[in-house]
């Protein structure tokens, strides 16, 4: 098994690859769509894209109980270790390889604030080579941007895009987004949560399979996406 992907709801994703237990955006607690709990959820490592309510979620409360090391940006970083958390920092560009893969974070068009209007830095996308070679691009929250066709160079087996509108990429944006990555797969998130962001997934699914070679996977909250 190379990697297993469960969409949690909204912008949370349970990754599993090389034995490692990866959270993405553990937003749960007051997440009206997790499909986890924040006190029974595994996590060797967290991954928060930016400092947004809905995104760095339950991670202070994850990361103390599971003893994970949370991955964020230098200042998110910085506000997580005064709260005593385990962090790693990186920032845009920058790559590292943990035991569980190599990860980078990528350009985001976004903001970060933190929950308490702490400074959060940039938002960042993340792209992570598994120990098998695949490689997952998780968007973040974005609009979209040209500069997707050179994350797309890298060869990208599996785009986790945001479909939701008004605060992200909406559907025409995320097809044009898939079109300029060239992923094999596709899923997307951060729709349907609350009703500013509702989005009909299906005829999203009908039109990028229409117009692009992509596969796309539409997951309920709970439902896993795995490359054997
Ligand atoms: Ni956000
Ligand atoms: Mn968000």
């Amino acid at each position: 098994m190379s990697f297993e992907l469960t969409w949690l709801g909204h912008a949370a994703l349970a990754l599993e690859t090389s034995g490692y237990h990866l959270l993405v955006d553990p937003y749960l607690s007051h997440n009206p769509a997790a499909a986890v709990s924040a006190d029974k959820v595994a996590a060797d490592y967290i991954l928060v894209t930016h400092g947004h309510g809905d995104h760095i979620g339950d991670s202070v409360a994850i990361a103390k109980r599971t003893g994970a090391t949370v991955i964020s940006n230098a200042e998110i970083c910085g506000w997580l270790a005064k709260k005593g958390v385990k962090t790693h920092a990186q920032h845009l560009g920058g790559g590292y390889t943990y035991p569980f893969g190599h990860l980078k974070l990528t350009l985001a068009l976004h903001g970060s604030g933190l929950p308490d209007g702490s400074y959060g830095g940039n938002p960042a996308g993340l792209l992570l080579t598994t120990g098998s070679g695949e490689k997952i691009y998780m968007a973040g929250d974005t609009g979209l941007f040209g500069d997707m066709a050179l994350i797309g160079e890298e060869g990208i087996t599996l785009a986790v895009l945001p479909i939701g509108d008004n605060y992200t990429m909406g559907p025409a944006d995320a097809l044009r987004a898939v079109e300029l990555l060239r992923p094999q797969h596709v899923i997307p998130i951060h729709y349907n949560t609350f009703d500013l962001i509702a989005q009909d997934a299906a005829a999203w699914a009908e039109a990028v399979q229409a117009q692009t070679e992509a596969s796309v996977h539409l997951l309920k909250p709970g439902e896993t996406f795995a490359i054997e």
